[in-house]
């Protein structure tokens, strides 16, 4: 059987580093509150000239480097992304561009936080079903500027950046000691919508909006619903958390990540957390943990890796794989 196995990660980040200091000149916060509530400590803004096609292209160079293969081996490119440099044409197909690239085919997928992992999924199941060999898988956004800079409840949360990885299909003897995705679940429920969502789109106001969001409610929904699709990944293989190398969650907040993971009974020595550096960088969140993983040399050849992902919608999703 094909399994899709992950060779190659890239990051990118914006130049500027926004610490909580800078934010208390701006907001009524304090940098004890924002890591006594959310462990962040500083975060990425995108100045000017930076954007989502502008990072999420240097992050898929960066993949394609560390694959050590150029874009002619590459047939389609999915973007996971809720701030689209344009509503339309895709971003994925000005990176594509921006690449070099001319053939194959590149869209956006669009599930707010849980936007890379339905992308990854996405991916695996075009490469399983033979339309493509080899794919860009990359997780951008500018959240930046879609927040209200006035309200501290919203705005210390998040930042900006870009992580993507190289998904290629591989012949596999369809045993849970393959390389490649082993598991995945996807889930959506749309009756969530007013807990986390953006006052604004090309069809209701004509304007890109604001994100607002209820931070207790999104957090009593959180540990369950990752819980859920972590436990199904676990479920289908038959592997369980102390067959776990490691966790990569997404990086919404820390209390979140580690309720999530003791819940589960992982380890926290095995468990990937950088939102301390990006804040809440919501598509871009796994692959910049998994880049910074990769980089300092966390992810060996043959580990079991936990990714997963909880946002806007809401949506949520995992991926069991062996890098
Ligand atoms: N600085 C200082 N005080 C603040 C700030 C701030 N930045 N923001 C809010 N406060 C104040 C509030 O005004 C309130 O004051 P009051 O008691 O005088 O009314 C007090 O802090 C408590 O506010 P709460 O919103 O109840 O704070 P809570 O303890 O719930 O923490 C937080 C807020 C961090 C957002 C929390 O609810 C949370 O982690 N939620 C999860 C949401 C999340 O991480 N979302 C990310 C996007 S979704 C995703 O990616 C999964």
């Amino acid at each position: 059987m094909i399994r899709s196995a992950i060779c190659g990660i890239g990051a990118a980040l914006p130049r500027h580093v926004m610490t909580n200091s800078e934010l208390e000149t701006k907001v009524d916060t304090s940098d004890a509150w924002i890591v006594q509530r959310t462990g962040i400590r500083q975060r990425y803004i995108a100045g000017k000239g930076e954007t989502t096609v502008s990072l999420g292209t240097a992050a898929a160079q960066k993949a394609l480097e560390n694959a050590r293969l150029g874009v002619d081996a590459i047939d389609m490119i999915i973007l996971a992304t809720s701030t689209p440099d344009h509503t339309f044409p895709a971003s994925a197909t000005e990176i594509q561009s921006n690449l070099g690239m001319n053939h194959g085919f590149a869209f956006d997928v669009q599930a707010v936080c849980s936007g890379f992992v339905f992308a990854l999924v996405t991916a695996d199941n075009y490469l399983r079903a033979g339309m493509a060999r080899r794919a860009l898988v990359i997780g951008a956004e500018t959240f930046s500027r879609i927040l209200d800079w006035h309200d501290r409840s919203t705005c210390v949360l998040f930042g900006d950046g870009a992580g993507a990885v190289v998904l290629e299909a591989r012949s596999s003897k369809g045993t849970i000691n393959d390389t490649g995705i082993l598991a995945s679940c996807l889930r959506s429920d749309g009756r969530h919508m007013e807990k986390l969502y953006v006052d604004g789109g090309p069809s209701t106001t004509r304007t890109v909006g604001h994100l607002h969001m209820q931070g207790r409610e999104v957090f009593k929904y959180a540990v369950g619903m990752i819980t859920d699709v972590v436990d199904n990944c676990f479920a289908q293989t038959g592997l369980s958390a102390r067959d776990l190398n490691w966790f990569v969650p997404h990086q919404a907040n820390k209390r979140i990540i580690d309720a999530a993971a003791h819940k589960l009974g992982i380890a926290p020595e095995k468990v990937v957390i950088t939102v301390g550096e990006h804040g809440n960088t919501s598509a871009a969140s796994v692959p910049l943990a998994l880049a910074a993983a990769s980089r300092d040399g966390r992810l060996k050849k043959g580990d079991l890796i936990m990714l997963e992902a909880m946002g806007g919608g809401f949506t949520w999703g995992a991926v069991l794989l062996r890098r």
